[in-house]
């Protein structure tokens, strides 16, 4: 990952300790309604977290169930369940909901949350679409089988060489050259996008004109996240969240990098113009009684990306719109994203937006603490100056309660996500609640999870994942070397 310079380790803040009675009394663990009329008993949010867990056709597993019962004990406001794919093409153990025979596994996944919260809990399930990212290839694999020979690299190969011979050479000889050729000699003779292919492994963008798949996004995608929505209400969840956030297609709408020119880029609107529809026909489909919410940045954090204003108006357009809650990130981009090893995928956590968007604790002066909430704030404001009252997730190195209670109270959120500190201890809403915040697991913000998310392994915390090994019936991964789900 991203590493600041200087860089400065961060205590974990003074831990707050509230009694049960202030615990009742905060803003913390009191009840919100939405549009929708659905009512969460506490504005405790655990955000979307890959575990990956599914099985490879993308369907909810035992381990899947097992996971998000252990979240669902303590009773938290909302659980989102992790981006789930709307389409019904194979994606690894992710989860889908691109087809009707997804949606048994998925009720089953519902009715488990249900039983474990008591029915408090509000269950969401993340509805995502995301483009193709190949693996980096092996560079003789490139110039083998992706790299296509043209009379420009020809030209330019044979002025680099002083060689004229290279400009009638067969295709097969340019390959062989140019995968023996030098970094500063590939740098001179392919195009940014062959080098990003060789270098990074090859991926789909939404400005690919050229692609007819990627050209009708604008006619596809409204109609696949209206069918996806339309099956979560039918296996019982109590809303979806549009995923508009971080690397995937509708992030990438979204983005100041789209430069679209039919009307879905360019400008401020255009840019909007298909979250918009899709969010409209996803409306259209479950009415205005069901929970419809957004995840989008509050800034992008990459050069030339979109910053908070574009993001306070997006809030706003989309709050109008009617989402009926807007949970808000930062970060996550493919563009920054560190080079990968060959055979392996780029990862768009491992550069500075990664960093934004799960701040570690070994960071700048700042510190990961809450770090981007002043900027989600901001988000808020524009909503409520347009006279909208939708409420806005925040998140981003919140575990504290006392941190939890102030952006609540000095209005910079409504509800407050906690991603990794709910995995590092599930409980710790529950124990926050009974006046027992000196039990909590604390996250330590190291970024362990998030290191196996990268390696598409199992998550699990470094704080519980090797304790209880032989507790009987304890799920374990990794040939039993780690439990897959925190001890009670
Ligand atoms: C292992 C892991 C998986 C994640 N998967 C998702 C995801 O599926 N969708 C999403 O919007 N965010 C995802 N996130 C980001 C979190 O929802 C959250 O925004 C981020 O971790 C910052 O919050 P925190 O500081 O409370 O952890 C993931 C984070 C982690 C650690
Ligand atoms: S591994 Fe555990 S302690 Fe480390 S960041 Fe993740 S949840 Fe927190």
């Amino acid at each position: 990952m991203y590493s600041p310079r200087p860089r400065v380790r961060h205590p974990l803040p003074v831990l707050s300790e509230p009694t049960p009675e202030e615990a009742k009394r905060s803003r913390l663990f009191s009840p919100l309604r939405l549009r929708s009329g659905l009512e969460l008993c506490e504005r405790s949010w655990i955000p979307a977290m890959v575990p990956w867990r599914a099985s490879p056709e993308g369907e909810v597993t035992q381990e899947v169930l097992a996971w998000y019962e252990r979240f669902a004990l303590a009773q938290p406001g909302a659980i989102v369940i992790e981006a789930t794919g709307i389409r019904d093409v194979p994606s690894g153990p992710l989860l889908r909901i691109g087809d009707e025979r997804f949606v048994s596994g998925l009720a089953e996944l519902v009715a488990v949350v249900r039983r474990a919260s008591e029915g408090r809990t509000r269950l969401f399930v993340q509805l995502i679409d995301f483009l193709r990212v190949r693996r980096r290839p092996a560079r003789d694999k490139y110039f083998e089988r992706f790299f296509e020979p043209n009379e420009r690299h020809r030209a330019r190969l044979a002025e680099l060489r002083g060689d004229e011979r290279w400009l009638g050479a067969g295709d097969a000889e340019l390959r062989a050259a140019l995968a023996e050729a030098t970094e500063a000699e590939l740098d001179q003779v392919l195009e940014p996008r062959e080098l990003e292919s060789l270098r990074f492994g090859d991926r789909e963008r939404v400005t690919d004109g050229f692609d007819p798949g990627i050209r009708d996004l604008p006619k596809t995608l409204p109609s696949l996240f209206a069918d996806a929505a339309e099956r979560a209400r039918r296996a019982g969840f109590d809303g979806v969240e549009l995923h508009y956030a971080h690397a995937y297609t509708m992030a990438s709408f979204l983005s100041a990098t789209n430069t679209r020119t039919d009307g879905y880029g360019t400008t401020l609107e255009g840019r909007l113009r298909l979250p918009l529809e899709v969010l409209a026909e996803v409306r259209a489909r479950v009415g205005a009684a069901y929970t419809v919410g957004a995840r989008m940045l509050c800034d992008e954090i990459i050069e030339g990306g979109s910053g908070v204003d574009d993001a306070r108006h997006f809030g706003v357009e989309l709050a109008r719109a009617g989402v009926d809650f807007l949970s808000l990130s930062t970060g996550g981009k493919f563009d920054d994203a560190k080079q990968p090893k060959v055979g392996e995928a780029v990862y768009p956590y491992t550069g500075r937006s990664g960093f934004e968007c799960m701040p570690p604790a070994l960071s700048d002066e700042r510190g990961p603490y809450a770090r981007n909430v002043p900027k989600q704030a901001q988000v808020r404001a524009a909503i409520r100056g347009a006279g909208l009252d939708t409420p806005v997730v925040v998140a981003g190195g919140i575990g504290d309660f006392a941190l939890a209670e102030g952006i609540l109270e000095r209005g910079e959120g409504d509800l407050v996500g906690a991603a990794r500190q709910s995995l590092a201890d599930p409980d710790w809403w529950r124990k926050l609640r009974e006046g027992r915040a000196h039990e909590v697991r604390r996250c330590v913000y190291s970024n362990y999870c998030e290191g196996l998310d990268q390696k598409h392994r199992a998550v699990t915390c470094q704080l519980w994942d090797r304790e209880r090994l032989d507790e009987p019936g304890a799920q374990l991964g990794d040939g039993g070397r780690r439990r897959l789900v925190a001890p009670r």
